[in-house]
């Protein structure tokens, strides 16, 4: 993991000196004539994210210094500066000092981003810190060859500002549960399974604030949960719904966190077609996500009190498996025909949220899914998509993904929709009723999920693009990306400020 801290000055022992130069900035003179001369030839672009490492380097006050390199990165333009760039320019270092094999580097970027306007020095504190431990990440527990330079070690050069450094704390820690995160999603289906989740979530009981409850096959059995069980039926692997109960706070409010636990999806006997769930395993991101969420507050010992349910199960064929045109009864007692046995995580999360609704009494859920592959096609791979019946936890949200840049967009909610999901023989259905059962398709998950809350304020987010990502980029690697675990966690610190 790379080791992050703030210092008052430049660290002289650093291998490397990383200078941040905004568009306009005085370079000349005030560097080295190596860097002035590319400026006069117009080699060096002032772009966001150009960078240059000088063929001599220098110390801060321009002295050559023969063991150490120099690395000037373009800030672009300070009017265009953001939070989410510094997390690219902290990526950017990273990747230099790994493919240079450098480990040890002292960065004045956080202190010239400080000048730009509209950044709060908490919010660029996490996302430096997030930026740096994001971008070091590497799944590569199954390569023989590890390839990856490890233990780097970054002096922030920024002073004693408080708020900067409380935001690089909290940065650190929301960015290592990214990566847990990560981990979760990339295992394979044959390591992460329900019982597996389940052991993760045990793991935090150990904390005095932490209660884990485990519903096993029994008790779902008892307690009449028929959407989980019914899905988990073609599978050899029990399901379970895992509760974590974080309680930090006697007299505030109680916020559910309900994360998709498929473990894997083959979509049924509505089997998907080959080539197209190779990446299945990425179906308990939501999962992920929960966990991740709640270990980072009680890392940062958040004041707030969580309820994290996961209902996790896998979603296969044999013999018993669901089959298209079966009725199943939720835990709410509304019936449901199963239209498309690949409509499978609305049916978990439903039993899941009245489940937690009934018998914790949260005021607010926000549950986590990797839904439809129709949110995908709206957003692509950039954009989580949100459904909520509350405008103001909507608008909450939307800050948090803008702040965290683990964004997320809205669906409508509107009235049109609200009967899409109603069955003829049954309550509800698990897939639309219009003529084209995808038409509106991430939005019709979610009205499903909506049937099952009572009087909670709602949202329900869909991360099928960001959760699993087909390309690395800036922090991010390919693969399991940690979605949502950034969002929930900008917006728990939220309702304690
Ligand atoms: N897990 C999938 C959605 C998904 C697709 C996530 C691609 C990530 C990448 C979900 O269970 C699913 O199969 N949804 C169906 C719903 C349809 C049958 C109404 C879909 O999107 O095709
Ligand atoms: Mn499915
Ligand atoms: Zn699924």
């Amino acid at each position: 993991m790379v080791d992050l801290w703030v210092s008052n000055s430049a660290d002289l022992r650093a291998e490397l000196i990383v200078i941040g130069l905004f568009d306009g900035s005085k370079a000349a003179g005030s560097i080295n004539k190596e860097l002035d001369d590319a400026i006069l030839r117009k080699s060096f672009s002032w772009d966001f994210g150009k960078h240059y490492a000088l063929k001599n380097s220098f110390d801060r006050s321009g002295n050559k210094s023969d063991n150490k390199r120099t690395l000037i990165i373009s800030l672009g333009k300070t009017a265009e500066f953001t939070s989410e760039r510094s997390r690219r320019v902290m990526a950017i270092i990273i990747n230099f000092m790994k493919s240079e094999k450098i480990k040890s580097a002292t960065v004045d970027i956080a202190l010239k981003a400080s000048s730009a306007k509209n950044i709060s020095s908490r919010i660029l504190g996490r996302a430096v810190a997030e930026g740096a431990i994001l971008s070091d990440y590497i799944f590569d527990k199954y390569l023989s060859e590890k390839k990856d330079l490890k233990d780097l070690r970054i002096s922030l050069e920024y002073g004693t500002d408080k708020d900067f450094i409380k935001g690089i704390s909290e940065g650190k820690i929301i960015a290592n549960n990214t990566n847990y995160a990560k981990d979760l999603v990339n295992e394979p289906a044959v390591v992460v399974t329900p019982k597996y989740l389940a052991q993760e979530a045990l793991k935090l009981s150990k904390s005095k604030n932490v209660k884990v409850t485990i519903l096993d096959k029994k008790s779902l059995e008892e307690k009449g949960l028929g959407c989980i069980l019914a899905v988990s039926r073609g599978s050899d692997q029990n399901p379970k719904l895992i509760i974590i109960e974080y309680t930090n706070n006697s007299k505030g409010e109680k916020i559910a966190l309900v994360g998709k636990g498929i473990t894997f999806d083959a979509g049924g006997y509505d089997i998907k077609p080959a080539g197209q769930f190779s990446d299945m395993k990425c179906d308990m991101s939501g999962a992920a996500a929960v966990i991740g969420t709640i270990k980072t507050a009680m890392e940062l010992d958040l004041k707030v009190n969580i309820i994290g349910a996961i209902p996790a199960c896998e979603n296969l064929i044999n013999g018993s498996a669901i089959k298209p045109g079966d009725i199943i009864r939720a835990y709410n007692g509304k019936t449901i025909e199963i239209k498309n046995t690949d409509a499978e995580g609305r049916l978990i999360l439903a039993d899941a949220v009245s489940y937690v609704e009934k018998n914790y009494g949260p005021n607010t859920i926000i549950d986590l899914a990797t839904l439809t592959g129709a949110c995908i096609v709206a957003f692509g791979k950039y954009t989580s998509g949100i459904v909520s019946n509350d405008d103001a936890l909507l608008k909450e949200l939307s800050e948090c993904g803008v702040d965290s840049y683990d964004r997320v967009w809205s669906l409508p909610f509107y009235e049109e929709y609200q009967d899409n999901m109603d069955g003829d023989i049954t309550d509800l259905r698990n897939t639309s009723n219009k003529p084209h059962e995808r038409e509106g398709g991430a939005i019709t998950g979610g009205v499903f999920i909506s049937k099952f809350i009572d009087k909670a304020k709602w949202a329900h987010i869909d991360i099928a693009g960001p959760a699993f990502l087909d390309e690395a980029r800036t922090y991010n690697q390919k693969y399991g990306s940690g979605a949502g675990v950034r969002l929930l966690s900008y917006y728990l610190i939220k309702k304690i400020c």
